[in-house]
Formats: structure tokens, C-alpha cells, sequence
């Protein structure tokens, strides 16, 4: 059993957790996610790590309550266990492979969209504790769902941007890249992370500006394991899972209407059968009962 020793509501629905898990932090890195379970009879939920503490043994996640077993976690409180904490699963941000000479003579932005902002905070963390500057914009619908800014401003420079224009800039994140772009920074890497849409259209921005981008297909898992083929996406041509190749993938290369389709036809028993039909076994392998 893992304790949660924090159990915060950030705003609507948005809950922060940190809980002990002491394997799990003093092995995870940046860009890996995590497999929780409320309990024995849960469902597994695959999240994106949000930061941790090697010298206490413990990890924090950001959890958007949107289903019956996310709803369950928001219910639990400061004190109570989680049945299982599995990780660190997925390959580490390309940024921590970097020699940080390298990273130093870029300039690197990322794109944290909504609730994707947690994940992108070990990253732009992990950046500051190395020497290495980085912008970071975050986009929120309204001012009221902008997360984590006053841990950002302390490893960032912080651009806010709300759709409604709230807080901070005004219009979607896209928009905000494009006026700092025309305002001289020109960036040499990017990585958005965030619902599939604000990818998509980062990466078609980004490709225009010549950007490379690198995004995180978190929000295709479903048991994060390579079994139940969910996560299946196709990058550069090639099929891939992202729970096992990635989570963080070359955005100029990931097909996103085709991820975004499967995402809505894995949904219903239907389309999983479809899925099935024109793709034959869509799962990945690696667990060895297959192929
Ligand atoms: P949201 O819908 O409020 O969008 C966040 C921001 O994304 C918006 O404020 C806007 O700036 C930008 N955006 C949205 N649509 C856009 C478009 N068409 N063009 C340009 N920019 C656009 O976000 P939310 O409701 O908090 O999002 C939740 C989603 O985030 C879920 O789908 C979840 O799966 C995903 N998520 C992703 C990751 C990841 O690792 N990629 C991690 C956590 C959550
Ligand atoms: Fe099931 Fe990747 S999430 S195969």
C-alpha cells in the first residue's frame, strides 16, 4: 500500500496528490509516467509524473477527475492508501540523455496546455537544477484553471495565456508562441505537452517556424503496459505504442488524426472490434502470450 501524504484539490476537479512510494522516486525521471490503482479491484490509471523527492521517497501527481475511477481517487484523502503504485514505466524526456553543455547553448520552450502543465514542470524543474534556461507558456481555458504558477516562476520564465483572456495573454497557445516568436525569441526546441488538439496544432505551428517539437502521448494510454493496444499510433510511418516507445515522440512525425480517431473509437466495445478488424492484433508484444 502506498500513503498519500498530500491530497490537494488544485481547482475543479483537479487534484494533486503526493504519496510515498521511495523505489519509485529514487528511479524515476522527467517525462516517465506512473500506473496507480485506488484498489485491488481498480482499474489502472497511467499519469504522467508531475515531480518527486528522492530524500523524502515520494512522487506527485496532477489527476483531472473525469471517470468513475478518477473520481474514486478524488474522494480519497490525506492518510488513506493507493493499492498500487507502479513505475517509473515509459523512457525518460530526450532533455535528460542531453550533454547540458548542449541544452545551455538552446533555447527551448515548452508548451504545457491545461492539466498536460504538471508534466511539464519535472522537465523545466530538471532544466533549472542543471543551469539551463528555458520559457514556458501555459494555456489555460480560464484564469481560474492555470496551475502550479508559482512553482513555475521559480525554474521558468512563466507566459501565461487563458482562451478567454482572463489572465495573462490572451488566445490559445498557439497564438502566444507565434507573438513571442515575432517578439525575437526564437526558439530552438519545443516540447508541448498537453490534449491532442493543442499537439497537433503546436506541431503544425512549429513546423512552419522550423521548431523541432517534441510531444507527450500520454492521453492515448489505457493500461500503459503494451497490452491492450490503445496507445497504438503511427510515427514517421511506423506503428508504435506509446506507452512502451514512448511517451514523448517527434511531434512533426506523429499522425494525430489517426491517434485522435483510434483514441474515439477505443472508447466503445464497437470500435474496439473495428480497430481489431482493420488492424488485426493491436496489441504490442510485450507480454509474451502473443505472436
Ligand atoms: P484544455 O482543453 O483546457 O486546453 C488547454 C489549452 O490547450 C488551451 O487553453 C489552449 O491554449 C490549448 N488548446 C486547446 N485546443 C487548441 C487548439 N485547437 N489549438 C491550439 N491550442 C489549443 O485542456 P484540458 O481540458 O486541461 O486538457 C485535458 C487534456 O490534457 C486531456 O485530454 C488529457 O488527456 C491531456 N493531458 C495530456 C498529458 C500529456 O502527457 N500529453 C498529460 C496530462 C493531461
Ligand atoms: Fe495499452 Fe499502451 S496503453 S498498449
Amino acid at each position: 500500500m502506498f500513503k498519500i501524504l498530500e491530497a490537494n484539490e488544485l481547482t475543479t476537479n483537479i487534484i494533486q496528490m503526493i504519496v510515498e512510494a521511495p523505489r519509485v522516486a529514487q528511479a524515476c525521471l522527467p517525462g516517465q509516467f506512473l500506473i496507480i490503482r485506488v484498489d485491488a479491484e481498480g482499474e489502472r490509471i497511467p499519469l504522467t509524473i508531475c515531480d518527486y523527492d528522492r530524500e523524502k521517497g515520494t512522487v506527485e501527481i496532477v489527476v483531472q477527475a473525469i471517470g468513475a475511477e478518477t473520481f474514486a481517487l478524488k474522494n480519497l484523502k490525506k492518510g488513506d492508501c493507493l493499492a498500487d503504485v507502479v513505475g517509473p514505466l515509459g523512457k525518460p524526456s530526450d532533455l535528460c540523455e542531453e550533454p547540458v553543455e548542449e541544452l545551455k547553448k538552446k533555447k527551448i520552450v515548452f508548451i504545457a496546455g491545461g492539466v498536460g502543465t504538471a508534466p511539464v514542470y519535472p522537465q523545466a524543474k530538471y532544466l533549472k537544477e542543471h543551469g539551463v534556461d528555458c520559457d514556458v507558456i501555459i494555456g489555460a481555458k480560464t484564469k481560474d484553471l492555470v496551475i502550479l504558477e508559482d512553482r513555475f516562476k521559480k525554474v521558468c520564465n512563466l507566459h501565461i495565456t487563458t482562451d478567454d483572456g482572463s489572465y495573462g495573454r490572451s488566445g490559445m497557445v498557439t497564438k502566444a508562441l507565434q507573438d513571442l516568436w515575432d517578439e525575437g525569441n526564437k526558439y530552438d526546441h519545443c516540447v508541448a505537452i498537453g490534449p491532442m488538439i493543442m499537439m497537433k496544432f503546436v506541431c503544425k505551428l512549429t513546423q512552419e517556424l522550423g521548431i523541432p517539437t517534441v510531444v507527450s502521448m500520454n492521453p492515448i494510454m489505457v493500461d500503459g503496459t503494451g497490452m491492450c493496444g490503445a496507445c497504438r499510433l503511427t510515427v514517421d510511418g511506423q506503428v508504435k505504442f506509446a506507452c512502451v516507445d514512448g511517451p514523448e515522440f517527434d511531434g512533426h512525425k506523429v499522425d494525430f488524426d489517426q491517434a485522435m480517431n483510434r483514441m474515439k473509437l477505443y472508447k466503445t466495445e464497437e470500435g474496439r472490434l473495428l480497430l481489431r478488424e482493420q488492424e488485426g492484433k493491436t496489441h504490442h508484444g510485450g507480454c509474451g502470450n502473443c505472436n
